[in-house]
């Protein structure tokens, strides 16, 4: 199959293809989706075998107005409502208890509630509405790899297997929304993936407690949301992660190795580690907001640039804000390893 560039001005022509059962990637501001009709199990059964992702995954129901969930959830709760209204359009999934049969099965791998979520960005909007229908929006990489932030990543990973891609440039925030339970409606919400939208601001918002899933604090337990157990995000090279004080003893242990070593990180590490690396990818800034922007697209550089790197290096951050959300994701590509002194 050729994959087909759409631009803003090919916004009803991605639309059809889209209507007929087609898949379209299309930008958001948090990654790039995969998208296809929600209403239409054939089309949703092709976006899990072109990612190669197991079947028992649910996918996100992409809407472009808040009225839209209206057909699939009865009473929405004054919470989920205040929710819609303070953070959508935005990076923000909300999971609700659906009527019966309301989605086909393939979509909500068969669960009684689904994901809900409507994206940031224009030429998006435009799409899910000009679809006359709610799209379905995984990740466009294939399962198991960092998470694309520009049409060139979903071209890397999806070209050949997929109708088009919208390409709106890359992505402003670059790691997914956060995804809030709140499927029982009288319980407290609980995050089961931290995004660009934090407890705090969800607590702010509410005026009520908001908890973190288990197993994202303590590990061994089963995630509640079944995406996040598996390995995720993970580059073909091995990644590890550096403390900031201990960017000087890493570089020594690795030289000592041989290791060629690529390096992710914001300018004041990358300029004191420059002459020993063999590859760097700068953020644009020491800010955690540049750092999750730029930590899929660094992944993805690194994993494929011509220096054949043993290792890559990546920066931490203070797991706060969205920090929290670049660590959650860092973690799963370094298998949680840090590099430790006297290894
Ligand atoms: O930012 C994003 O959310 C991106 C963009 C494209 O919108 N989409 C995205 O989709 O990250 P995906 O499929 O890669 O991740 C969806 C996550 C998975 O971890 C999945 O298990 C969880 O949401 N999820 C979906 N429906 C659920 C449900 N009913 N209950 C619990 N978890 C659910
Ligand atoms: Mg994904």
């Amino acid at each position: 199959m050729e994959t087909k560039l759409f631009d803003q001005d090919h916004i009803a022509e991605a639309a059809a293809v889209l209507a007929k059962g087609g898949l379209v990637a299309f930008p958001t501001e948090t990654v790039y989706g995969l998208g296809a009709s929600a209403l239409l199990p054939d089309a949703v059964a092709q976006v899990y075998q072109v990612k190669g992702r197991p079947s028992d995954n649910p996918l996100i129901v992409h809407v472009a107005a808040a009225e839209q969930v209206a057909a699939f959830v009865d009473n929405l709760s004054p919470m989920a409502k205040q929710l819609m209204d303070t953070f959508w359009p935005g990076p923000l999934t909300l999971i609700f208890k659906i009527k019966p049969d309301s989605l086909p099965s393939i979509v909500t791998g068969g669960l009684t509630t689904a994901a809900f979520r409507m994206p940031d960005h224009p030429q998006t909007l435009a799409l899910i509405s000009q679809a006359q229908q709610p799209l379905v929006g995984p990740s466009a990489n294939t399962s198991g790899k960092p998470s694309p932030t520009s049409a060139a990543h979903v071209w890397h990973d999806l070209h050949g297997k997929i109708a088009g891609i919208l390409d709106g440039g890359a992505t402003r925030i670059g790691v997914e929304s956060t995804v809030l339970d709140l499927s029982d409606p009288s319980g407290t919400p609980i995050i089961l993936r931290p995004g660009a939208i934090a407890k705090e601001q969800l607590e702010t918002v509410l005026e009520t407690e908001v908890l973190l899933d288990k197993h994202l604090v303590s590990a061994g337990e089963v995630p509640k949301a079944p995406g996040m157990k598996y390995k995720h995000y993970a580059p073909n090279t091995k990644v590890m992660m550096v403390h900031d004080t201990d960017w000087p003893a890493a570089i020594n242990w690795a030289q000592a190795n041989h290791f060629k070593v690529g390096v992710l990180a914001g300018p004041t590490i990358a300029e004191a580690v420059r002459k020993e690396t063999a590859a760097i990818y700068q953020y644009f800034d020491d800010s955690p907001e540049a750092a999750a922007r730029g930590l899929f697209a660094g992944l993805r550089a690194l994993d494929e640039s011509t220096a054949a790197l043993d290792l890559l290096l990546a920066a931490t951050f203070t797991e706060a804000g969205i920090g929290a959300a670049y660590m959650n994701r860092l973690k799963k590509a370094a298998n949680h390893e840090y590099f430790q002194e006297n290894k």
